[in-house]
């Protein structure tokens, strides 16, 4: 039986990409994504969803008098299409606590930064590259976790990190995780498709 997948993307979508070159590779198997869902109406994920023959759903939030109505619509969207693994890549908006708990165990995030640093509210996009250049660290890189009611906050499952540059800028280092990115997210997708990981107590495992 296939995992069905949705992802949920506000932008470009290339992390949703790394995922659907995954399968058509076939390095992951028994996976489809069964939707793609967008806040964003110009968000370029949509079109690299229908340009790969999969579902592309524009929801507005202007429709909905407010953040719990928005977010129960997705989730009716992702019950009748009986999805398994919600992915949310670069998709900007906070879940709500009825959304976290509908898909418990079920939803995970790529973030660009080694979680718990540089992460959290406000962190998004070039602003998690520039704090990291701004502190002056060695090493950033990206993480896969669990997401749970808060911000950043759930079991992370996967990360890799990368070298921080003497003359690195915020956007040379986006860039450099942008790749660890697209490694890491459809290697977590082919851990679930597997049925290799394990969310309990709080805690994210990887089986062998
Ligand atoms: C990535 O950096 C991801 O970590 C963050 O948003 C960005 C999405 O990039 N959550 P793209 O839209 O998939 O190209």
């Amino acid at each position: 039986m296939s995992m069905k997948i949705a992802v949920l993307a506000s932008g470009n979508g290339s992390d949703l990409q790394s995922i659907i070159d995954g399968i058509s590779s076939g390095s992951i198997e028994a996976t489809e994504i069964s939707c793609v869902i967008s806040n964003k109406k110009n968000a370029y994920a949509l079109e690299r969803a229908s340009k790969n023959d999969i579902e592309a759903i524009y929801v507005g939030e202007k429709a909905f008098t407010s953040s719990d109505a928005y977010n129960e619509e997705i989730v009716k969207i992702l019950t009748k299409r009986e999805i398994d693994l919600v992915v949310l890549a670069g998709y900007l908006k906070v879940l709500s606590p009825f959304f976290v708990r509908s898909f418990k165990g079920k939803i995970i995030n790529i973030h660009p930064s080694l979680i718990p640093a540089f992460c959290g509210k406000g962190f998004y996009g070039m602003r998690v590259h520039e704090a990291v250049i701004e502190a002056g660290v060695e090493t950033s890189g990206a993480s896969v976790h669990f997401v749970d009611e808060g911000v950043d906050t759930g079991p992370i499952i996967l990360q890799r990190t990368v070298q921080i540059a003497e003359n690195e800028t915020a956007e040379s280092l986006a860039k450099k995780v942008l790749e660890i990115e697209h490694e890491i997210l459809p290697e977590v997708v082919k851990l679930f498709s597997q049925g290799r990981i394990v969310f309990s107590n709080g805690e994210a495992r990887i089986n062998n």
